[in-house]
């Protein structure tokens, strides 16, 4: 018997279901037509999960169901980019990495080039992209630029406008700091980013398995967004975002990621999360 059988809570009722069946095709193609996200990128066990979810969710019976219901605009579809694209982010998230790229990474990057380029790739509401543009005007950065990009419209949407934050993104901000850049919004619980901050920031929609939309940049930022892809998948995005980087250029990921041997794409680890494109 297979051990997993006694689980079957944990597999899920998809468990049986393999890359070639045929109602699992009709979602990836329908999925990937309407949002770039390639299921196959995803680890399996993780994504049948998640489909599962959705099943539930929605009240479908299959995957052919599923598959029917995927259209532009239609519960369904919202569904699944919630299920898909996990949002979830703060200001200044691991906030001890934060201050290496304040202290020692920019400031080094700001003598040596008279500008500097920044990309934060999967910058979710836009927590990851201000905190940037917040330690450019801290350290009075005249030429500096930032890309934001992800793949879910509805997010960079908010993340263009900058008022979804509320206390919560601040945990890891001195008080004058919020001050300075954020604006309490009438009749609401959230804040207003600075205009400051914005014109430091360019939006547009990117998915990460696909070459970056510009290169050249000094530093990326790539922080728990490929937690839940295959190794493939990982590898594919590390090298596009490498190609990215100038020589010399710093590679910032998450606190729970690691790139397995880096010098297959030209990195040396600098220190914990920060990887260095070679010179
Ligand atoms: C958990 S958030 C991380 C936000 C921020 N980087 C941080 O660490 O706080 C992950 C973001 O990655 C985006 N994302 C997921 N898959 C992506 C892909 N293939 N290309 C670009 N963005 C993607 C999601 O839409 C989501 O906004």
């Amino acid at each position: 018997m297979n051990p997993l059988d006694q689980f079957p809570q944990i597999v899920g009722r998809l468990s049986h279901i393999g890359p070639t069946d045929p109602s699992y095709l009709q979602v990836h193609k329908k999925v990937l037509e309407l949002t770039g996200i390639d299921l196959n990128a995803y680890k399996r066990q993780q994504m049948l999960r998640r489909l599962d979810a959705i099943l539930t969710r929605c009240q479908l019976p299959d995957l052919s169901a599923l598959a029917t219901a995927l259209k532009p605009g239609s519960p369904v579809l919202q569904e699944f980019m919630e299920r898909y694209t996990i949002n979830v982010s703060e200001c200044f998230r691991d906030r001890p990495r934060f201050e290496m790229l304040a202290q020692q990474i920019l400031p080094e990057l700001l003598k040596r080039n008279q500008t500097i380029r920044l990309w934060s790739a999967g910058c979710s509401y836009g927590a990851e992209p201000y905190s940037l543009a917040i330690i450019l005007r801290e350290l009075h950065a005249a030429r500096a630029t930032i890309l934001a990009t992800d793949i879910d419209p509805k997010i960079l949407t908010m993340a263009k406008a900058g008022e979804s934050f509320t206390s919560n993104d601040f945990k890891n901000l001195p008080k004058d700091v919020v001050s300075r850049y954020f604006t309490p919004i009438d009749n609401s619980s959230n804040f207003k980013v600075a205009d400051t901050l914005k014109s430091l920031i360019t939006f547009r929609q990117h998915n990460l398995l696909v070459p970056a939309p510009e290169n050249n940049f000094d530093v990326i930022l790539c922080r728990n967004v490929t937690i839940y892809f295959t190794e493939e998948a990982k590898d594919h995005v590390t090298a596009h975002l490498v190609n990215a980087l100038r020589p010399g250029g710093v590679l910032f990921i998450g606190e729970t990621e690691t790139i397995h041997r880096p010098a297959r794409f030209g990195l040396t680890l600098r220190s914990t999360s920060f990887y260095e494109r070679a010179a």
